[in-house]
């Protein structure tokens, strides 16, 4: 099974071919991302404007170059898979029609796929994970838990009631003067910092959800920052560390709590996954190999080109549908929002419309 799939939720433009065998093994024949970063850095964010034009302009080139680099051509597709939300909506609309317009003219399956289950299922792309498993999704969009329980079987288990973790990184990042994106350089920058030196709060810790909230202690920090004002170098490590230290202690206890409530309900899952750009922290990566030590599981964490948004995920995604016949029509829409686990409700306290709870 030969799928094309296409990624424009955010501000990387993807294509990529992945092939499935019959045994369920997976190859990725190419993978081409384009990241926008250049083109928002300036504006400290993602400019959703700036976003869907770029994927006009590039997108076509780019599947182009992931249909020339596999060496298939487009007769022999088996499906074409887009991420059809949830994602700033103009560049979803791109994506989504280009898959469209792909699967029309050579009477092809479309399958549109939820940028997040594409997520949940990499690690089945990169090592053939069985079910269930626990999956940690931490980007500038998401942070979630979830248990994968089976292909379109997801069980929210936690998720943010206000800023993504990447997303209070870039933030933390902005306060500080340090370029856009935020994570890469607060990690930087703490490398050299007393994580002691400022007592910010651990929010939610000890709480029996698996939920997340970020924002307060975002304030934290802007309130040290301006009290503190002007930073001398090392008053920004100081800060760096010491925001960096209460995410990690934040993290450990809501995905202790995490997999307690996925033993509860599925038993012992096959691994702890983590993904999403914030997954490349080395500190947060140590943090999630303890926690995944203790609760006497496997840590698997994709390589980071399969972390991040990427085509190859959505492919596979695609291909996973496809083979238990799951395919949509020219009819499917795009979607801002569009929750993974259709039973979860927002929760308590949620204030942010970013987060995609
Ligand atoms: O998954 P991703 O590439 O894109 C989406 O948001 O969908 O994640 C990007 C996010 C940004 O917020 C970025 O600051 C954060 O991941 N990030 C990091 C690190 N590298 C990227 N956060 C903390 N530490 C890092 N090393
Ligand atoms: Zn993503």
């Amino acid at each position: 099974m030969l799928v094309l799939g296409i990624e424009t939720t955010c501000d990387e433009t993807a294509a990529a071919v992945v092939e499935r065998q019959a045994d369920g093994q997976a190859r990725i024949l190419s993978n081409v991302v384009r990241s926008q970063t250049d083109e928002h850095a300036r504006f400290g964010g993602v400019v959703p404007e700036i976003a869907a034009r770029a994927h006009v302009d590039l997108l076509d080139g780019i599947v182009a170059s992931a249909m020339k680099e596999a060496g298939v051509g487009y007769g022999q597709l088996s499906a074409v898979a887009a991420a059809a939300g949830p994602g700033l909506i103009g560049g979803v609309i791109v994506g989504l029609t280009t898959a469209k317009a792909i699967a029309m003219v050579h009477d092809t399956p479309l399958i549109a796929v939820n940028h997040l289950e594409a997520h949940a299922l990499t690690p089945r792309l990169t090592c053939a994970l069985a079910f269930p498993y626990c999956l940690f999704l931490a980007s500038g969009g998401h942070t979630q838990i979830v248990a994968v329980v089976g292909v379109g079987e997801y069980v929210r288990l936690g998720t943010t009631v206000d800023d993504a973790m990447g997303e209070a990184f870039d933030k933390v990042a902005k306060m500080l003067s340090l370029p856009y994106p935020g994570g890469p350089q607060v990690e930087r920058a703490a490398a050299g910092g007393d994580p002691t030196r400022f007592a910010f709060p651990r929010p939610m810790l000890g709480r029996p959800d698996a939920n997340f909230s970020l924002s307060g202690l975002k304030t934290a920090v802007r309130n040290e920052a301006s009290r503190l004002e002007p930073l001398e170098p090392q008053d920004i490590s100081d800060l760096c560390a010491s925001f960096q230290a209460a995410v990690l202690e934040a993290t450990a206890d809501r995905l202790t709590v995490g997999l307690r409530l996925f033993e509860e309900r599925f038993g012992t899952p096959r691994a702890l996954v983590a993904a999403g750009g914030v997954a490349a922290n080395h500190a947060i990566r140590s943090a999630l190999q303890d926690v995944a030590a203790t609760a006497q599981t496997t840590l698997i964490i994709p390589p980071p080109a399969l972390c991040t948004d990427n085509g190859a995920m959505i492919a596979w995604a695609g291909a996973e549908r496809m083979a238990l016949g799951l395919t949509d029509t020219l009819e499917a829409p795009p979607r801002a929002r569009w929750l993974l686990d259709a039973n979860a409700k927002a929760p308590a306290g949620h204030a942010n419309s970013r987060a995609g709870y």
